[in-house]
């Protein structure tokens, strides 16, 4: 399944064939290594700029086709804009514009990673390798046409010019970790639900115990044991069983405190009996977008061998109608012994997250939680597909989640909770009701959410809008975003690793 994307890192040095990339700032300047190795064709850059207009803003591109003087078959010259300022985010763009220059057919190309003020630092430069690793992704399986001498554009081999190889190799580790986190996830969202049920899906995450991951799957009667019935009530029209996974990696201290991730992994979301309408339903076999985002991030921390404790869990269903699914109405008892009325069958995340959230709080008594979900079509109407919607108990957990959403590019809005809201899914019959009416219908799902989380500190993100279907950018042309792994993988780095 992976695609055969070959990377490696060596000195400067121009390619024999394929396709050279170099970058230049807002000042059309190359680096000084760039300069020497070009030797005459560096003027070739200036002309050309000027007769296309190139300006060398950051992730602007200029391509000479057959460059005199070089093996090259083309240079492209990617610019950097103010290249002083340059993020690690930025870096990452600047591997995915180069790399969306190398064409399926060009087979190799060669990044020569310097900016005008000389060569990027190791760790620049592995960022950079992860923008065009995670450019490369394609989730092209089930294509069965392609020809051998038509390459996918997975499969080319491409070589980091650097300073430091072994320096950079080392920071490359960490990063591949991050992006073999990042390409699981996506490929879990883009797989279809006849493919990836919550069987398959067990099945899939029990391939993080190669990392030294402890994955423990609950079934049906563990879970019936357990009291989960909000859950279960969800996959009860299904003919595939419901399942929970729990996902440990003890990287940190012994007996310290874990952090917790939870996904809601709905499989396929018809919307059960208050069946959706045939527009767009199948975007639907990414309701599990939360879940996979989880599994992406363990992926990550294991392979990195991240300095933490943590779990994830995940509750995977399939949301269907049938003689045997939940009616509206029915009233089902969580594992935390409240009660929710059914109001509407198609609110079933939060019925999924309520028992997994409590087990989670419960067994483990985690520092933190977060749980991800592609939880309300509502939180698309109020923040579009560019950011997050995030819910929390906790300011200093909300402003390290905004801090890091901000770092990565993965960016979280944070939106209100309060007693007001909470009033909205009081129920006639039960505790509460799964659902709060028209208005505020993210708010009122997280306010549901809440219930079930005690005092544990918590925050919780409404992915609907970034996990799937979002606007391509230079590092993802894939439907699944994989959205979250970057950004929690940083949360933990930068806050809670020793
Ligand atoms: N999985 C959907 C939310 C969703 C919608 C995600 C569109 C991505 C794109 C969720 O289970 C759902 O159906 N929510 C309902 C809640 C309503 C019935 C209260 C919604 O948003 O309409
Ligand atoms: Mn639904
Ligand atoms: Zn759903």
């Amino acid at each position: 399944m992976p695609d055969a994307f070959k990377l490696g890192f060596a000195p400067f040095a121009l390619p024999a064939r394929g396709v050279l990339i170099v970058f230049c700032n807002d000042g059309l300047q190359l680096g000084p290594a760039t300069r020497d190795l070009l030797g005459n064709a560096a003027q070739m850059v200036r002309k050309a700029a000027t007769t296309e207009r190139f300006k060398g803003k950051l992730g602007s591109t200029l391509d000479i086709v057959l460059p005199a003087g070089l093996q090259a078959t083309r240079l492209v010259v990617v610019g950097c804009g103010q290249s002083s300022e340059l993020k690690s985010s930025d870096y990452l763009r600047l591997g995915g514009v180069a790399m969306g220059k190398v064409p399926a057919a060009a087979g190799d190309a060669m990044i020569l990673a310097e900016l005008p003020n000389g060569a990027m630092k190791p760790e620049h430069a592995a960022d950079l390798a992860l923008g065009a690793r995670l450019r490369v992704y394609a989730f092209d399986q089930y294509k069965t046409k392609q020809t051998d001498d038509e390459p996918k554009p997975g499969s080319a081999h491409v070589t980091v010019g650097v300073s430091e190889p072994g320096a950079t190799r080392k920071a490359w580790a960490d990063r591949e970790a991050l992006a073999d986190g990042v390409v699981l996830a996506r490929d879990l969202v883009n797989e279809p639900a006849n493919i990836l049920f919550p069987e398959e899906f067990a099945r899939r995450a029990m391939g993080l115990r190669k990392l030294g991951v402890a994955v423990e799957v609950l079934d049906v009667p563990a879970m019936k044991k357990l009291g989960m019935n909000a859950l279960l009530g969800v996959g009860q029209g299904s003919a595939h069983e419901s399942r929970v996974v729990i996902m440990r990696w003890n990287g940190g201290k012994r007996g310290e405190k874990p952090v917790a991730f939870i996904g809601k992994g709905v499989c396929f979301d018809t919307g059960g009996i208050s069946i959706k309408p045939a527009q767009s339903m199948e975007d639907m076999k990414g309701d599990m977008a939360g879940a996979a985002c989880v599994v992406g991030l363990m992926q990550a921390l294991a392979q990195r061998k991240a300095a933490v404790n943590a779990v994830g869990a995940i509750g995977l269903v399939e949301n269907m109608p049938s003689g045997n699914a939940q009616r509206p109405g029915d009233i089902v008892k969580t594992m935390s012994g409240q009660t929710i009325e059914i109001i509407n069958t198609d609110a079933e995340g939060r019925l999924v997250l309520a028992d997994v959230l409590h087990y989670v709080a419960d067994r483990f008594a985690p520092k933190f939680m977060i749980d991800l979900a592609t939880l309300t079509g509502a939180i698309i109407v109020s923040l579009g597909q560019e950011y997050a919607g995030l819910f929390s108990n906790d300011d200093k957990l909300a402003e390290r989640l905004t801090k890091c959403g901000e770092r990565t590019g993965e960016r979280v809005w944070r939106m209100p909770l309060g007693p007001e809201y909470d009033k909205m899914i009081d129920s006639k019959f039960a505790d509460m009701k799964n659902t709060g009416g028209r208005f505020g219908g993210s708010i009122t799902a997280a306010q549901l959410l809440q219930r079930f989380v005690g005092k544990t500190h918590w925050a919780h993100l409404d992915i609907a809008g970034t996990a799937m279907g979002s606007p391509q950018t230079d590092i993802n042309k894939s439907w699944g975003s994989g959205w979250g792994v970057r950004l929690l993988d940083r949360l933990v780095s930068d806050y809670y690793e020793h």
